[in-house]
């Protein structure tokens, strides 16, 4: 059999990676970019916000850190019961059930993880499978859950960031940033299935 090998590629045309807020929310009812409005203008004095960067204000957890420790339905309860930890620098909202619920979808929305599966279903989905079941739409490109079985994790990541280029010429050349590969990576793991 021919080794398949992903090919680093430095050079050449990529095409660069989206994943815009189009897409569909995790809980279908929420409005997310109603909770993002909101978190920039309540919540973006203290907390980072958006999918990655530091909190100006450092105590206060990056909001895409949030549901490493919890659930994200707890976060949206807690606004709502004004249950968060009080400890005078955090105010006290006062939230309506949609705003809570909306502001909880954005932070689900911020996830490494979530972030990571927004890429994936723009950018490969067409071709790959990119779920813990299911068929690859193309039938050559292979199942995204059985990715690492095959493939290291820092092999994937290099790849990822210089361009992965396959002999397969339907599959095109696709070039992620840091942070993309990172999220891709933390749903890669999530998914894979254990042979
Ligand atoms: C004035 C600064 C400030 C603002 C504004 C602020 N927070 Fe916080 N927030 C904090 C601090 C500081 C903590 C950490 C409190 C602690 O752990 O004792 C925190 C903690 C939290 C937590 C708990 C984090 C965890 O690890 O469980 C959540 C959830 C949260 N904030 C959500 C929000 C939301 C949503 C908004 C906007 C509606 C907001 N915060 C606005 C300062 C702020
Ligand atoms: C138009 C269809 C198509 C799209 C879109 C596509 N792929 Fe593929 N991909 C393929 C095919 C077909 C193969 C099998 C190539 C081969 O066997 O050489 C493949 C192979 C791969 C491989 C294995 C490479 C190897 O050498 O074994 C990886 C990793 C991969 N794709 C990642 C991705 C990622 C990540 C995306 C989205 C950013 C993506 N693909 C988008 C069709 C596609």
């Amino acid at each position: 059999m021919v080794k398949r090998g992903i090919i680093p590629l430095l050079t050449g045309i990529a095409i660069s990676l989206s994943a815009s807020l189009i897409a569909q929310a995790e809980n279908p009812k929420a409005d997310v970019s109603h909770g993002r409005d909101l978190a920039r203008a309540n919540c973006s004095p203290c907390h980072a916000v958006t999918i990655d960067g530091a909190s100006p204000l450092h105590q206060a957890v990056p909001f895409w850190r949030m549901t490493i420790h919890r659930d994200v339905s707890t976060i949206e309860r807690d606004l709502l019961n004004h249950a968060l930890p009080k400890d005078n620098v955090m105010p006290v909202f006062n939230l309506t059930p949609k705003q809570a619920r909306d502001i909880a979808a954005w932070i689900a929305w911020v996830q490494p993880r979530a972030h990571g599966k927004r890429i994936l279903e723009t950018n490969c989905a067409k071709c790959h499978a990119i779920g813990a079941t299911g068929d690859s739409p193309h039938p050559d490109a292979p199942l995204f859950r059985e990715l690492m079985q095959f493939y290291p994790v820092d092999a994937i990541e290099e790849a990822f960031s210089h361009g992965i280029e396959t002999t397969h010429p339907d599959m095109p050349i696709f070039k992620m940033t840091e942070l993309q590969v990172a999220d891709v990576i933390v749903y890669l793991q999530s998914i894979q299935s254990e042979k």
